[in-house]
């Protein structure tokens, strides 16, 4: 073993060795970061830090919470802590979780917990809760200090040295950057938390069922594969309300449910504690799930059956609901539909929610249930709409045409001043009052599973739309949240604001 690799230590090793060594009266300083290059900003921090104390303690964040956006980290967690631990005034190097930012924090108690000044604005904006109210939680009885020395970031000598994006999508970012500083989102973001939202769509368990090839069915064409392992999670209008309810504290929920397998208890474990759900339920049938059988190995989709009945509902549950809509629907700031063309939005709650909303945003969702029927002129001029291409030119029955053409018949059609076509692999174009075409590319860089981007992009960007940001900020933080989106298989689990914002942060170095 080298002798650097000793100071790496698991974090019930660490917190055990500080124990002892606080006990020595040895005063404990933490740093905690991703550390992906070394550079002279951080040499100067470490040295900043050490003064502080006797021991420095240096926690590296784990590949899979590292949320820099694209092409981050360059380099893996076990290089990353490596270099950390070569330098000699670092004692202890750990390798962390961080998928709750500074959790890590709790655990090692250091006396004096040192941040980099570059860092020091970002965290505040970015994490501005946990710096704020939770503080004492978090940080205990550790004094903050500030080191100075962070002139530059990684990210800056990541994104001006490093190809990670085309010629066309680095020019973008450069005209964007200068038009809105990073500080200006953040606010913009954060002034979300207060708009009152309410969602109303249908509700679907998404399950992924993994399994693995064995051979040819002995009796009949086909092959039979071994199940290996299965997820479930919250999709349809329930991942809607979870993506929307990291930035808005107010969110109340509309949906259908099954009454003969509801799901209701998984359901409400997994909807975020700020969501006020208000279920309704069809007779005789389930809660609508989605089952996929998938290739492991080559993740790949074989086959997918559907647990649903999705005629109308019926007038009384009809009736029900429009009468709760017809009280709620004026208190909310922002109404959010979410249609998945699974019969609970009927045609006459479709007239009092264009009736009673002050601000209507729509989705009509295209899949293998409706394919074809399920189009968004169902809607008379919502205020702002979010659809994906083969939605649009279904909706406006144009195959062929320009995609600058088709948004100029939408636009006609429905008497929409603003709205966004995403086009999967090559962004989105939005369209607004002021007849601008807005063309924004992706920011990904590594796809792994696109189902759910859409709705995430939907979800994130109807409440931006809402506080009246405008069209090319919209679309950007839309395509931010999409790269983030296709990293996440199907809705396992929701975009969340801070990893958005540490996203946006790095894009506009
Ligand atoms: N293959 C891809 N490569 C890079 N980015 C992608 C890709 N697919 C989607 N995205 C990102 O996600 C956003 C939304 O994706 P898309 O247009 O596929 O929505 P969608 O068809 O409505 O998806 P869904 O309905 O499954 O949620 C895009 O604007 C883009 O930013
Ligand atoms: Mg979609």
């Amino acid at each position: 073993m080298e002798e650097h690799t000793k100071k790496i230590l698991f974090l019930v090793e660490l917190v055990a060795k500080l124990e002892k060594l606080r006990a020595e009266g040895k005063v404990i300083v933490q740093s905690h970061g991703v550390f992906d290059l070394i550079h002279p900003g951080i040499i100067k921090h470490i040295n900043l830090a050490k003064s502080q104390g006797d021991i420095l303690v240096v926690t590296v964040i784990k590949d899979r919470d590292v949320r820099r956006g694209p092409g981050r980290p360059v380099f893996s967690e076990h290089q990353r802590a490596e270099n950390v631990a070569s330098l000699q005034l670092v004692d202890y190097v750990c390798i962390v979780e961080d998928e709750t930012p500074f959790q890590c924090v709790k655990r090692i108690k250091p006396d004096v917990f040192a941040r980099g000044q570059s860092y020091k604005e970002r965290d505040q904006k970015i994490h501005q809760r946990i710096f704020d109210e939770e503080k004492s939680l978090y940080f205990g009885k550790s004094r903050i200090y500030e080191t100075e020395g962070f002139s530059f970031s990684s990210s800056q000598i990541v994104n001006n040295s490093l190809n990670i994006y085309p010629d066309e999508t680095k020019a973008f970012l450069e005209k964007l950057s200068r038009k809105y500083n990073f500080n200006f989102i953040v606010d913009k973001i954060n002034s979300l938390n207060k708009l009152r939202v309410l969602i109303i769509g249908d509700g679907i368990i998404d399950e992924y069922h993994y399994c693995s090839p064995m051979g040819k069915a002995t009796k009949s064409h086909l092959v039979v594969n071994k199940y290996i392992t299965h997820e479930i999670f919250n999709g349809g209008t329930f991942a809607v309300a979870n993506h929307v309810a990291g930035l808005c504290d107010s969110v109340t929920m509309v949906t259908l449910l099954g009454r003969d397998d509801s799901k209701e208890d998984f359901i409400m474990n997994n909807l975020k504690p700020n969501i006020k759900a208000k279920f309704y339920y069809r007779d005789g049938a389930p809660t609508i799930v989605k089952k996929r059988y998938i290739n492991e190995y080559l993740n790949q989709k074989l086959f997918e059956i559907d647990y649903m009945v999705d005629d109308y509902i019926n007038q009384e549950c009809e009736a029900a609901i429009i009468e709760f809509l017809q009280k709620e629907l004026p208190q909310y700031d922002l109404v959010l539909v979410a249609d998945f063309g699974h019969g609970l939005i009927t045609k006459k709650m479709i007239k009092i929610i264009e009736r009673l909303s002050r601000v209507l945003a729509v989705n009509t969702q295209r899949n293998a249930a409706n394919e074809g029927y399920n189009l968004i002129n169902k809607y008379r001029a919502p205020h702002f709409f979010c659809l994906d291409e083969p939605e649009a030119r279904l909706a406006t029955r144009d195959k062929f045409s320009d995609i600058e053409v088709v948004i100029k018949t939408l636009s006609k059609m429905l008497e929409s001043q603003y709205f966004i076509i995403t086009l999967g692999k090559s962004g989105s174009i939005g369209y607004n009052a002021s007849r601008e075409i807005v063309r924004t590319p992706v920011f990904s860089s590594k796809v792994i599973d696109t189902v759910g981007a859409g709705d995430a992009f939907y979800s994130f960007t109807a409440p931006c739309f809402s506080q009246g940001m405008p069209l090319d900020l919209v679309s950007f933080i839309g395509n931010v949240v999409g790269a983030i989106a296709v990293q996440i298989v199907g809705n396992k689990r929701s975009v969340e604001r801070h990893e958005m914002l540490e996203f946006i942060n790095t894009l506009l170095k």
